[in-house]
C-alpha cells in the first residue's frame, strides 16, 4: 500500500476509505509505560531537541496501537523556544515564559523562524518518514491565538484575560502581535512539510474562549493566511469548544475540522458546512469509563460521522495520562473493524 492511498489521507480528501481511520491527540505521552521509560530524566524541550527520542516516541503509539497516522513529537512552544524565547514546560503545569510579551517593546522578542533553528526538526521528519513507510506522518503547530495565550498571560490561563484585553484593547498592536506568530507558524510548518509530514494540525486549542464575531475580526485573517501558506497538504484544525465556532472555523481554510466532545458530529457536519472532513470526537474520559460505555459510544460516533463527507475518528481532545493503554488499543481495533 502506498501513502497516498492511506485510510487517514484519503479521509482528509473525502475520498471513500477501506475503514474508517483513527490515530488520538496525545498518543505519544504520559499514558505509555514506554514513554515514560525514555523521559526518565530527560526534560520535555530537551526530548523535543533530540531527533533519537522524537523518532522514538513518535513511533512508540503507531506500533503499540496501529494507529492510522503518527503525529510528530514535539510541543506547540518549540518554536518560540527555537528563537529565544525565555520560556520552559514545567510538569503537571505547561509551558510557562519568563517574561510575557505585554506591549510593542515585548514584541522584538519575536524574530522571525529559520530553518537552521529547527535542524532537529527537519532530521527526525526525514528519518520518521523512512520508518513509517505507509502511515502517514502529521506535522503540527499551535495556531496565533493559542501561542499569543501563553506568551502574554505567561503560563496556562483558564479565562485568557489579559490576551483578550490586549485584543479589545490595542487591535493595532494585537494584529501586528498575531502577524509575527503567523510569520513563525507558517516557517515552522514549511520545515516540516519540506521534510516530508503528509498533513499538518493547526492546533487552536484555547479559541474557543472568543465569540464568533471577535473570532472574525481578531484571528481568521491570520488563520487563513496560515492555511493558504501549507495548501499543498491536508490541513486539520482544530480548537476546545468551539460548538458555537464551527460555522467561522468552516471558512478558515482547512480541509478537516476538529470537532470536540461537545457538539456530536451529524450537527457539526451542518454547522461546519460542506466540502470538509471532520474529526473526532469521543470524550477523552469515557476512556475512564468500563469498555462497555466505551464501545457504546464509540459506535455511536461511528454513526453520527456518517453524517461528515470524510470522518477520522479521534477524541475530543487529548489522552489523559491515567487512560488505560489497553482501552485504547481496544477503542483502535473497533473503529478499524466497525
Ligand atoms: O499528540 C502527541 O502525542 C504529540 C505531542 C504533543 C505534545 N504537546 C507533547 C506534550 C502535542 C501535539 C502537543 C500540543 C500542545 N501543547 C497543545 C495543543 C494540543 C492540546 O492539547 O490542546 C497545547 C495547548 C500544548 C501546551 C502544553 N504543553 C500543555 C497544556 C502541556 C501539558 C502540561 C501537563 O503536564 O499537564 C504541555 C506539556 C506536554 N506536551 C507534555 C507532552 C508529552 C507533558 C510533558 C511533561 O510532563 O514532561
Amino acid at each position: 500500500m502506498n501513502l497516498d492511498e492511506s485510510p487517514f489521507l484519503l479521509a482528509c480528501r473525502r475520498r471513500p476509505v477501506p475503514h474508517t481511520p483513527v490515530w488520538y491527540m496525545r498518543q505519544a505521552g504520559r499514558s505509555l509505560p514506554e514513554y515514560l521509560r525514555v523521559r526518565e530524566n530527560v526534560p520535555m524541550l530537551t526530548a523535543c531537541a533530540t531527533p533519537d527520542l522524537i523518532v522514538e516516541i513518535t513511533m512508540q503509539p503507531v506500533r503499540r496501537y496501529g494507529v492510522d497516522a503518527a503525529i510528530y513529537f514535539s510541543d506547540i512552544v518549540v518554536p518560540l523556544k527555537a528563537i529565544g524565547v525565555d520560556l520552559d514546560i514545567k510538569p503537571g503545569v505547561g509551558p510557562v515564559v519568563a517574561t510575557p510579551i505585554r506591549d510593542a517593546e515585548g514584541l522584538k522578542a519575536l524574530r522571525p523562524l529559520e530553518p537552521d533553528d529547527v535542524p532537529y526538526v527537519t532530521e527526525s521528519v526525514r528519518a520518521l518518514v523512512g520508518e513509517l513507510g505507509a502511515t502517514p506522518l502529521i506535522g503540527f503547530a499551535g495556531a496565533p491565538f493559542t501561542l499569543g495565550s501563553y506568551l502574554i498571560e505567561g503560563g496556562p490561563s483558564k479565562n485568557h484575560d489579559r490576551t483578550k484585553a490586549l485584543m479589545y484593547g490595542d487591535p493595532g498592536l494585537w494584529h501586528a502581535f498575531m502577524e509575527r506568530l503567523t510569520d513563525i507558524v507558517l516557517a515552522h510548518l514549511r520545515v516540516q512539510i519540506d521534510a516530508g509530514v503528509s498533513a499538518i494540525q493547526l492546533f487552536d486549542s484555547w479559541v474557543g474562549a472568543v465569540a464568533v464575531d471577535d473570532y472574525r475580526e481578531f484571528i481568521l485573517p491570520h488563520t487563513r493566511r496560515i492555511f493558504e501558506g501549507v495548501a499543498d497538504v491536508p490541513r486539520i484544525h482544530f480548537g476546545v469548544g468551539t460548538g458555537e465556532l464551527l460555522g467561522v472555523l468552516g471558512e478558515a481554510g482547512a480541509d478537516v475540522v476538529g470537532v470536540d466532545w461537545r457538539v456530536p458530529l451529524d450537527e457539526a457536519a451542518r454547522r461546519v458546512g460542506p466540502g470538509k472532513a471532520l474529526q473526532g470526537n469521543l470524550d477523552p474520559a469515557i476512556l475512564l469509563a468500563p469498555w462497555e460505555v466505551v464501545e457504546r459510544r464509540a459506535r455511536q460516533i461511528l454513526r453520527q460521522g456518517q453524517a461528515a463527507e470524510g470522518h477520522i475518528f479521534n477524541l475530543g481532545h487529548g489522552v489523559l495520562p491515567n487512560t488505560d493503554p489497553d482501552q485504547l488499543l481496544r477503542l483502535t481495533e473497533l473503529v478499524h473493524s466497525a
